[in-house]
């Protein structure tokens, strides 16, 4: 029978729930605070905290599979704790290039929100917290919110075609966003 998605071999990762990390992942993508300008409300902030030794905002552990229906790319994504002004820390956020394809988002540890919207501007969110699954459907953004002071591990999984879409975010945002204000979380 003719195959139209690669044949690969099978294989096994280790993953290490309480760092998150996948030790032996071939790809090691690090955002800090210096690759989030344009996305926080204070930017002063953000850029004293650049000052201040621009520190690691996030990580995504993923070994690729291939890019293409069939597949399914999965990736560990470690969001640490903080705040640039009153802002929680958060992920860039994106489509998927694929605008179809759907991704599960798998609490390993942490507290937070998956802040979700579409392009016609409904936006949603869903608590994130340890043994909640949160399922991003197709056609919805997604960026993930740390709230709590320890990180926030997630284990994603998407088809391989899906691809990544952040010039629509960068330039469009989220209407909602999540603050500490007054000692209380607040989502405006
Ligand atoms: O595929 C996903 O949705 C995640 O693995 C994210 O890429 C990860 O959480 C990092 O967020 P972003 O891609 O928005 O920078
Ligand atoms: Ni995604």
């Amino acid at each position: 029978m003719k195959k139209t998605t690669q044949f690969i071999e099978p294989f096994g990762v280790d993953i290490d729930l309480d760092i998150g990390a996948m030790p032996g992942a071939a790809h090691h993508l690090v955002r800090r605070a210096s690759d989030m300008r344009g996305y926080y409300t204070d930017e002063a902030a953000l850029e004293r905290l650049i000052c201040q030794g621009d520190p690691v905002h996030y990580e995504v552990f993923e070994t690729p599979v291939p890019e293409e229906i069939g597949h399914l790319m999965y990736c560990i994504s470690t969001l640490q704790p903080g705040r640039v002004g009153d802002e929680y820390f958060m992920t860039k956020g994106h489509y998927h290039t694929c605008i179809e394809t759907a991704e599960t988002y798998l609490t390993l540890r942490g507290n937070g929100y998956m802040m979700m919207k579409t392009a016609e501007g409904r936006v949603c969110w869903e608590p994130m917290c340890r043994g909640r699954m949160v399922y991003v459907p197709p056609y919805w953004a997604h960026r993930s919110i740390n709230t709590a002071d320890e990180p926030l591990v997630s284990f994603c999984v998407y088809p391989g075609n899906a691809g990544h879409n952040y010039g629509d975010i960068a330039s469009e945002g989220f209407s909602k966003r999540v603050y500490l204000r007054d000692g209380q979380e607040v989502i405006v």
